[in-house]
């Protein structure tokens, strides 16, 4: 096999509670990617449409993910890689996730699979580190596993694949300002409360176990974020405006998505989700700014392969 046609989708992020270790894949959004067994060793960047992003391989999130995994397998050859941009830079929805881990999850399958999905992980994290100074893996787990991801941090770091429950649909609207994930960290306070620590630890453990128990109304009261959102959402316009209608269609609950500006809204059934992707899109539509909007159903697939010769 020389060659294979891969979407990689977006993914929202953090989940109010979970910052930096939440996060879960979208399934109608994504980036396709082309990736080419070459004799040219190391990885080229042959093609990006959809997006002005660098070709030069260590500037490009896909380039240096792609680059770790050849290093760690002394690899002498090389690839080269077409990207189709679905997901704007600087959404909030995983846009350098999607391409990074792509990168790696082609580059694994062209190379006979000598890594499992949770083993690409660290190397997809390399692009995450390129776009946003910090390798955090709460994007790039739910592209490669699928669903819903934990990371538990530390040395030896853990990542869980939660289950996600039948039900459950996204409701998401991007805002077509950019929002760079550098940015969005560099308003947030690094020391935080014992008060709110122990809201948010406990929001995180009772969304978790909501997850696992298929209770809808425990994800909706787990899903607050007291220590990044109240840092976060003034750099959102309507932000306030976006949650209130999607609760008011009946949404679970909702939150910014990853660094935004995209806000997500978690819902039991696909109808309440159309609901509230419209009733955010009506609050939106106030602000005179352009936006996208998607409904989805969890995915728990990750990436997917399109074609491959
Ligand atoms: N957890 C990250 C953040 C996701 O919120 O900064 C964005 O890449």
């Amino acid at each position: 096999m020389q060659e294979v046609r891969l979407f990689s989708p977006a993914s929202v992020a953090n989940v109010s509670c979970g910052f930096d270790v939440l996060g879960f894949c979208l399934e109608p959004i994504g980036d396709e990617m082309v990736i080419r067994k070459v004799s040219k060793p190391g990885i080229h960047i042959t093609k990006i449409e959809g997006q002005n992003l660098p070709l030069e391989t260590k500037k490009n999130v896909a380039g240096v993910a792609g680059l770790a995994l050849l290093e760690a397998q002394n690899y002498s050859g090389g690839f080269e890689i077409e990207i189709y941009k679905g997901i704007k830079a600087g959404s909030g929805i995983g846009s350098s996730a999607a391409s990074s881990a792509g990168a790696v999850f082609g580059i694994n399958h062209l190379l006979g699979s000598p890594y499992s999905a949770k083993e690409l992980i660290p190397f997809a994290m390399k692009g995450e580190e390129l776009a946003s100074g910090a390798a955090h893996a709460d994007n790039v787990s739910p592209v490669l596993l699928g669903g819903f991801t934990l990371v538990r941090c530390g040395k030896k770091p853990d990542v869980i694949a939660l289950p996600s429950p039948s039900e459950l649909y996204a409701a998401v609207i991007h805002p077509k300002i950019e929002l760079k994930t550098s940015d969005s960290r560099s308003v947030l306070k690094q020391k935080i409360l014992l008060e709110k620590a122990i809201q948010q630890w406990g929001n995180l453990a009772a969304l978790v176990s909501g997850l696992y128990t298929e209770d809808y109304d425990l994800i909706g009261r787990a899903l607050i974020d007291v220590i990044v959102e109240p840092s976060r959402s003034a750099l959102i316009p309507g932000f306030n405006a976006l949650k209130k209608a999607a609760n008011e269609a009946g949404a679970l609950g909702s939150g910014i998505s990853g660094s935004g500006p995209s806000v997500f809204a978690l819902c039991k059934g696909k109808d309440i989700a159309e609901k509230a992707t419209h009733a955010m899109a009506k609050a939106l539509g106030e602000y005179a700014i352009e936006f996208d909007t998607y409904c989805s159903k969890i995915n728990t697939q990750g990436i997917k392969i399109l074609s491959e010769k």
